[in-house]
């Protein structure tokens, strides 16, 4: 392998599965058996934001308490080690096991469980604890009006600037346990491959993208990836 300068390690929900978190399109799915359309779409926080509110509380318990497995490790590892090359993390995970392994450079371009959002003045709370139709803002002290910090279907993904540009400028482009078939992000393996990147992808199996990329890991990401890092770390 040879030396890379920009690597752009993209992930998704397969690399949280060896956390004990679900993935979304395997049975008994993230959405805990909730109908996509009623927890992750605008029109559903409107229609009845306390069920929503409900449902990322009841999740955001599960998260605080997942633990990062090697594949997040892996990265903190690479992050650390593999000295002059800029890498960032762009996850569609909401979950926070990237921080929680001390990576880098991370951007939760799905949003992230533990922030809500004032719709009254932007300002973004972290918190651990409930939000819901009651939770004043610090800001503005407006009621009732923070969302979840989380992009619903329909909406614009976050930080697409600077994923724009980090796509545009990686040598070294990682996909890892996401099935591609959500959009934007499942393209970017085309941008970087277009701008000419190096393409590996880590999944249990190939996936619909598999056109793009140059290399398949095949296997388990808590095992793929630090072998990998492993044999980057060689050169
Ligand atoms: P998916 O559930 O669609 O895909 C998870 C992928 O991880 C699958 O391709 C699995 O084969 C793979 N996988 C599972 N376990 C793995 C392991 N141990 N090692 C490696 N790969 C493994 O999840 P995402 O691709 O993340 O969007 O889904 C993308 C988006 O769809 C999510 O961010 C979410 C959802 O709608 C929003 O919430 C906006």
């Amino acid at each position: 392998m040879k030396k890379y300068g920009n690597i752009f390690i993209l992930t998704g929900a397969g690399i949280s599965a060896e956390s004990g978190l679900a993935t979304f399109r395997a049975a008994n799915g993230l959405w805990n058996n909730h109908k996509v359309e009623d927890v992750a779409t605008h029109e559903a926080f409107l229609r009845n934001p306390a069920y929503v509110h409900d449902f990322y509380n009841e999740l955001k318990l599960e998260l605080n308490k997942a633990q990062p497995n090697p594949a997040h490790l892996a990265i903190t590892k690479l992050q650390k080690e593999y000295t002059g090359a800029n890498i960032s993390v762009i996850t569609q995970n909401v979950d926070t096991l990237h921080e929680k392994a001390g990576n880098q450079n991370i951007y939760h371009i799905h949003g992230v469980i533990n922030q809500a959002v004032c719709l009254n003045c932007g300002h973004i709370l972290e918190t651990w604890g409930d939000v819901d139709t009651e939770t004043i803002c610090p800001q503005c002290q407006v009621q009732g009006m923070m969302k979840p910090n989380i992009v619903f279907f329909g909406e614009d993904l976050l930080y697409m600037n600077q994923v724009d540009t980090l796509l545009r400028k990686c040598d070294l482009f990682l996909s890892i346990g996401t099935s591609g078939v959500v959009f934007p992000a499942a393209a970017f393996v085309q941008t970087a491959k277009y701008y000419g990147a190096d393409t590996v992808e880590f999944n249990l199996e190939q996936t619909s993208n598999n056109f793009y990329f140059d290399k398949h890991i095949t296997g388990p990401a808590g095992t793929t990836l630090p072998a990998f890092v492993d044999e980057l770390l060689k050169k």
